[in-house]
């Protein structure tokens, strides 16, 4: 898919978005390829939480790699055959979308932030965010990469909703104490290094009894503890030589210039099968520098600011069960995903006086 003089975005975004022609990779639930090399490790039981970097690294040049990772592969873009920006995009990403995670406006609630200020930390291209727009909600949408808040904005001007939008840091909010209703955030804040400060910056722009709705990777799911952990760190040896990359395709139906870009970090980057490393490259794409995953009683201790915390589990991500997964009807998908789920959601609400926290 070029991306080259599509023109439906402003320039700016073309420019960002036109060179790399990256978003046509498949098999990922978003980004696609990039090379480069992180150096964290994590610590002490709080692994997850508190990574701690390696001396190649700090903190905000693992934000920088992120932000460039992002602004080369906006979330969700590979999912639309269509040009970046042109309604028709728009309506196959969004259809994708709730085709695969179904559970979303059930676990998002749109239709509940009728009225309500509504902030939305790495809005990605707007695809939730125009929901709460369309349910009532005052809808302001931040994200780190200028790519993705021209493409969430251009999605609002074509289909005529109200919202704002700017470019932000989630770990420093530019918003006054106090001023939301509710913060929402899916699959964003196990990219950003201080995942803890995020936490902290939503809880200071709530007002005293609004509701954070914060979706994260979960540790002790099935893609994590069996997928990742096990069966693609096995079939990864394969990668080595070529038949092996082959065979992988067919058993997995994984896109082959996916699998040659694992294959690539396998030889070049050495970190690549620590298990920190590995986790980053094998969730959103071979060049993801970052991603982590929390068990429930880690997500606990993110939100232990809030008065009342709530912990759900969706999305058993099929893609990974073989033969299986297609045959797995909804109802039995929805149990097995409430307890092995790769998407943690938090449920998280700020106390309504000082004293109740
Ligand atoms: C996997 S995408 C998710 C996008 C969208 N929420 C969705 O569900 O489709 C991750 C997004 O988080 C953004 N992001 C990562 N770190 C961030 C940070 N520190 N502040 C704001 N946005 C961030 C990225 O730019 C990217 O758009």
């Amino acid at each position: 898919m070029s991306l080259v003089g599509f023109g439906y975005l402003t320039p700016t975004a073309s420019l960002i978005l036109a060179p790399h022609g990256g978003f046509a990779q498949q098999g990922w639930p978003c980004g696609a390829r990039q090379e480069s090399a992180s150096a964290f490790c994590s610590p002490t039981a709080l692994t997850g939480i508190l990574p701690c970097f390696g001396m190649s690294e700090n903190r905000s040049t693992l934000k920088e790699r992120v932000r460039a990772f992002w602004q080369e592969n906006p979330c969700g873009t590979k999912f639309a055959d269509a040009p970046p920006g042109s309604r028709r995009f728009y309506e196959l990403v969004e259809e994708h979308r709730y085709k695969k995670e179904w559970h979303i406006p059930e676990a998002a609630q749109f239709a509940r932030a009728k009225d309500l200020a509504v902030l939305e930390v790495g809005c990605g291209l707007g695809t939730d965010g125009a929901q709460f727009a369309k349910a009532g909600a005052k809808y302001t949408g931040i994200d780190l990469t200028d790519a993705a808040v021209e493409l969430a904005k251009r999605r609002f001007e074509l289909f005529d909703l109200p919202g704002t939008f700017r470019v932000a840091d989630a770990e420093r909010l530019d918003f006054p104490d106090s001023s939301f209703d509710l913060v929402y955030s899916h699959g964003v804040l196990h990219h950003t290094p201080d995942t803890a400060a995020a936490i902290h910056e939503i809880h200071r722009v709530l007002r005293p009894g609004g509701k954070a709705l914060v979706m994260l990777y979960h540790r002790d799911s099935y893609n994590y503890r069996v997928n990742i952990s096990m069966l693609r760190r096995t079939g990864v040896q394969l990668l080595r030589w070529n038949t092996g990359v082959k065979l992988v395709h067919l058993l997995t139906g994984e896109p082959e210039d996916s699998l040659r870009d694992h294959a690539r970090q396998l030889e070049t980057q050495s970190e690549y099968l620590n298990s920190e490393e590995f986790l980053s490259r094998n969730t959103d794409g071979a060049g993801n520098p970052l991603a982590r995953v929390y068990s429930r009683r880690e997500a606990r201790e993110l939100f232990k600011d809030f008065a009342h915390v709530e912990l759900r589990t969706y999305f058993l991500n099929k893609r990974w069960l073989p033969v299986l997964g297609p045959l797995l009807p909804r109802w039995l998908e929805s149990q097995l995903a409430s307890r092995w789920g790769w998407h943690l959601w938090t449920y998280a609400t700020k106390g309504a006086t000082k004293g109740a926290e």
